[in-house]
């Protein structure tokens, strides 16, 4: 399937395919460039996550430098708080949250402070590491707890929100539907799936040039997202209520699909 997934060029062409020297000056392009090739394969992680994203989310060294609050609102251009605000918009304290995967920095501590003591909070990663790392944050929030899933493959829980947080982007098609599905099929009616995510900016936005060209470079998947409706992704879309925002001149967006009352 991973083959497929990427087009048809092996995660050695896509790793030769990266002109790490384009992106010198992001963070990634810096990490990217002293880091292009896997050193060690991280078992029962999918494909996609080893061959493209290792040096962000699986490299220990990496991670370690990586996990931190100024490095996700560099990468959202200064609107990170902005966007988790948005986010957070949609859930009311004392509900049950789904988070599918990590977050840099403070994303997962604030939503459960968000949620308060009488909330519940389950996140999830694919990647041990990440997970590791979450659950050390969460330690002081005992409505919070960390598990090692696939976001395709949530479990069986059922929450008044799940919050889909710039995970979209960063996962092949065929997996964006079946996570998409997945997630919708565990809020109760009336609950919510909130995406925060890329989306297509206007076409004179100053940042699109440079957005294309990291995409095009580190995130392969990403663009689809500004080709397609996120709705475009789920299977029953038609059971729920579909809305959405865009942010920053179209660079991003907010997605609610609300589950309609039987
Ligand atoms: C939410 S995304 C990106 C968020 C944001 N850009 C940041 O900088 O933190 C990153 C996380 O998604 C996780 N991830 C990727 N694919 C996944 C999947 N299929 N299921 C669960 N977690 C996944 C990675 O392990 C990583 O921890």
């Amino acid at each position: 399937m991973d083959r497929a997934l990427l087009n048809n060029r092996t995660p050695d062409q896509l790793r030769a395919s990266i002109p790490a020297r384009i992106l010198a000056p992001t963070m990634a392009g810096i990490l990217t460039a002293y880091d292009v090739s896997p050193k060690g394969a991280v078992s029962e992680v999918p494909a996609y996550l080893q061959d493209i994203y290792y040096w962000a989310y699986l490299n220990p060294r990496n991670v370690e430098l990586l996990d931190r609050e100024s490095v996700v609102k560099i990468l959202l251009w200064g609107r990170h708080k902005h966007l988790r605000q948005k986010a957070f918009d949609e859930i009311a304290p004392g509900q049950s949250v789904l988070q599918p995967a990590h977050v840099y920095g403070e994303f997962s501590p604030t939503l459960a402070r968000h949620l308060g003591p009488s909330g519940q909070l389950d996140v999830i990663d694919v990647a041990p590491v990440q997970v590791a790392n979450c659950r050390r944050k969460l330690a002081p929030y005992p409505q919070a707890s960390v598990h090692r899933a696939d976001a395709s493959q949530p479990g069986t829980g059922i929450y008044d929100a799940v919050c889909c947080y710039f995970l979209l982007h960063e996962i092949p098609d065929d997996y964006k539907h079946l996570v998409v599905d997945a997630l919708l099929d565990r809020v109760v009616p009336g609950g919510k799936v909130i995406f925060v995510d890329y989306h297509k900016p206007h076409w004179a936005h100053p940042l699109k040039l440079i957005t294309s060209l990291v995409f095009d470079t580190l995130e392969p998947f990403a663009k689809s997202l500004w080709r397609s409706e996120i709705m475009e992704f789920a299977k029953n879309a038609d059971q729920f209520n579909w809305r959405k925002e865009t942010y920053f001149g179209g660079l991003f967006q907010k997605v609610i699909a609300q589950r309609q009352e039987e």
